[in-house]
């Protein structure tokens, strides 16, 4: 079992990528790679750079990393309610190789905010654009004021109710 995983920002502080870290950390016995969306960076995108020069290697490594992946999770920061600009740049120059960007595969889609909002407004424009995308989703949870529901020293979730929402959301997205 291969899981492929990544928070949907740039920020090397992000706590979309403890997060998700720590959701990849509730799987047992699989292959898990984690990436960093810095290593996915590309021109913005446009038709006319895509005419001029092709769609860049990076789209493609992105796109390979869910071909070979049994399963995905994101988890989404929000910026001003909706995608942060650098995963709809990676996810734009994606769609070009496919709009089937996730290519079937069972889908886990979290979000984190620091405020009570939980970057809900992102969450649900991603589960409903899922099925344009070709994605399975298995599972989705926001998790809002983020400092008071995550210990950032054990890198874990202590709100008991969201722990047990998010386990149970990764065990449906094994089976
Ligand atoms: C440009 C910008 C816009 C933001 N807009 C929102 C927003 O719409 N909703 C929200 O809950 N938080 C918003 N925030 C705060 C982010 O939720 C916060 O920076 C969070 O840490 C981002 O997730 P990350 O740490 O995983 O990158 C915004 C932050 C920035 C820098």
């Amino acid at each position: 079992m291969k899981v492929f995983a990544f928070a949907a920002t740039s920020s090397r502080q992000s706590i979309n990528k403890q997060l998700v870290q720590y959701a990849t950390s509730l799987i047992a016995n699989a292959d898990i790679e984690l990436i960093d969306l810095n290593d996915f960076e590309m021109p913005i995108y446009s038709t006319d750079r895509e005419t001029e020069h092709g769609i860049p290697d990076a789209a493609q490594r992105f796109f390979d990393k869910i071909t070979h992946a049994d399963a995905v999770i994101i988890s989404f920061a929000e910026h001003n309610g909706t995608y942060t600009a650098a995963y709809k740049n990676v996810f734009d120059w994606a769609s070009r190789i496919n709009q089937k960007v996730f290519q079937n595969k069972p889908m886990l889609l979290l979000s984190a905010s620091p405020g009570p909002g939980g970057a809900k407004s992102v969450l649900t424009q991603a589960n409903a654009s899922a099925p344009f995308f070709a994605a399975q989703v298995k599972g989705s949870l926001s998790v809002p004021s983020f400092y008071d529901n995550f210990d950032m020293v054990s890198g874990k979730l202590n709100n008991a109710q969201l722990n047990e929402q998010l386990t149970a959301q990764v065990k449906a997205l094994l089976s």
